[in-house]
Order: structure tokens, then C-alpha cells, then sequence
């Protein structure tokens, strides 16, 4: 069983493209929706919110956990790799960064955009990412109202539209950049109202990209996971009624009973009486 992971429910727009890649595995997936958004969290809280919910997966049975979620990747991703996942480690902890940049680059004539949360665009991993592989040119911009926007439902509507607007307008004042990475997971939904924005642009979602190296990744690595009957678990920290209604506009299908996971948290609760 493959572990995917991200803040909320959208990873499951990831999930989407993983399992249509690999129709024969099963999947676990965990939304750590009661505690979303992460986009504005601080670093230290991220790590310790990544280390519980891929501890969680790994305690499904999961040996392989995708992390799905950008923010996460970009601030956590190396440190869950070390903790869980270093030499002689049976499990590993892949995420949607690498991907994502190698997706742009292959797609950009010279100039990439990245719009993301305003946590991923401080970390500045994508810019670091794509560095690595190409002299191409990086412009971020944190779009902190879009995952919000969409998590309302909203992404049909003149709000996203006028946000995406605004955001895209002040990016693409230039004119010089051709690509535009969707660097959150919430984003392929607004791809309507980002494609009637900024028309011409090449929009990358990296999550098919993300789908195809999992594949690649599976044939190098069998003995991590196997084929299985393409049952698909759901847990979710947050209220699963909830996360199964907004679920299925990601997955693109109704979701399977939607588990409650608890939150854990180090802090006691309750007040000391004197
Ligand atoms: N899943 C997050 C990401 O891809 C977006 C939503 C959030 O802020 O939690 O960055």
C-alpha cells in the first residue's frame, strides 16, 4: 500500500492522477484537514506535523509515503527522507518537488513562474529545484487566497477569477514568462480562470509528472510495494463528512468512508488549578 499525504483534501487531485497510473495498487491516503492550511505555517510546526502524519501512514502499513502536499515538500521533505527513510531504512518518503520543477523546465522556454503557498516561496526550493536542472529564469509570487478560495468551492466564480487576475497581472507584467508551475495542490482547479488570465501561458501541474515517475520509481524500487486490488483507504484528521463532500471535486469521484485520525499534539490540555 502506498502512503499519499498533503494538508487537506487537495492531494487527493494528486492521488487522482496516481491512481490512474497505477490502477492495481492500493492506496492510503491522509489529510491532515483539521489542522490545514499549512501555507502560512512556520517551519517548525510543519516538521512536526509532517513527522506525525507520515509516522501514521507508515503505522497503516504503508512503506512508501508520496508527499503530496507542496508546502510540505518544500520545507519538510528532506528532513522526513533523513529521519525515516536513510541507509538501511525499509521505507521511503517521496515527494512532489522535483517532479514538479523537472515538469517545468521540460515545459518553459527560458522563463518559469511559480505561484505557490507563501510558505513554499520562502523556502525557495522550487528556485533552488530549478536551478539545478537548467540556466532558466525563476519569478514566485505567494497566491496565499487561492488554496482558500478553492477550498470554499469557489473556484467558478468572479472571486477566483478577480484573485487569479490580480495576482497573474502583477507576475506576468513583463511579459517574459511562458510557464506557470501550479505549486499547490488546490491549483490545477483554477486552471480555467489562471488559462482566461494569462492566455498562452503553459500552465504545469506536476502531479501526471509526479504519477510517471512514481511508475518509473516502483519498476526500480519492487520490493517497496506490489501490486494490490486498487483499494483506495481514506483518513483525515479534520471532520470526514465534510472531507469526503470536498473530496470528490478532487478525486473526481465519491471517496470511500472518509476515517477520523486524531491530531496528535505534544501540548497538555486544560489549565493547571493552583
Ligand atoms: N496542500 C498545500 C500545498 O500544496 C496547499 C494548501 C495549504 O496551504 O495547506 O502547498
Amino acid at each position: 500500500m502506498i502512503g499519499v499525504y498533503d494538508s487537506g483534501f487537495g492531494g487527493l487531485g494528486v492521488l487522482r492522477h496516481l491512481r490512474t497510473a497505477l490502477p492495481k495498487r492500493d492506496f492510503c491516503y491522509l489529510g491532515d484537514s483539521g489542522r490545514a492550511p499549512y501555507g502560512g505555517r512556520d517551519p517548525h510546526t510543519l516538521l512536526d506535523f509532517g513527522e506525525q502524519c507520515v509516522e501514521q501512514l507508515f503505522d497503516e502499513g504503508c512503506r512508501v509515503v508520496v508527499v503530496a502536499c507542496n508546502t510540505m515538500s518544500c520545507i519538510a521533505l528532506r528532513h522526513l527522507q533523513q529521519r525515516y527513510a536513510g541507509p538501511g531504512s525499509d521505507k521511503r518518503v517521496l515527494g512532489v518537488t522535483i517532479p514538479g520543477a523537472e515538469a517545468a523546465v521540460r515545459a518553459s522556454r527560458g522563463h518559469i513562474g511559480v505561484i505557490a503557498t507563501a510558505r513554499t516561496v520562502a523556502s525557495g526550493t522550487y528556485v533552488e529545484e530549478i536551478r539545478k536542472l537548467g540556466p532558466h529564469r525563476v519569478t514566485q509570487r505567494a497566491t496565499a487566497l487561492l488554496a482558500p478560495i478553492v477550498e470554499e468551492g469557489w473556484e467558478d466564480t468572479d472571486v477566483a477569477r478577480l484573485a487569479v487576475k490580480r495576482y497573474l497581472d502583477e507576475l506576468l507584467a513583463d511579459g517574459t514568462i511562458d510557464t506557470l508551475l501550479l505549486g499547490c495542490t488546490h491549483y490545477p482547479m483554477l486552471e480555467p480562470a489562471i488559462a482566461a488570465a494569462a492566455p498562452g501561458l503553459t500552465l504545469v501541474d506536476p502531479a501526471p509528472y509526479l504519477a510517471e515517475q512514481l511508475v518509473a520509481w516502483l519498476v526500480r524500487h519492487p520490493a517497496f510495494d506490489h501490486e494490490g486490488a486498487g483499494v483506495l483507504r481514506v483518513l483525515c484528521t479534520g471532520d470526514p463528512l465534510a472531507f469526503a463532500r470536498h473530496g470528490a471535486r478532487f478525486l473526481g469521484e465519491p471517496l470511500p468512508v472518509v476515517v477520523h485520525v486524531g491530531e496528535h499534539t505534544h501540548a497538555p490540555l486544560g489549565q493547571i488549578v493552583r
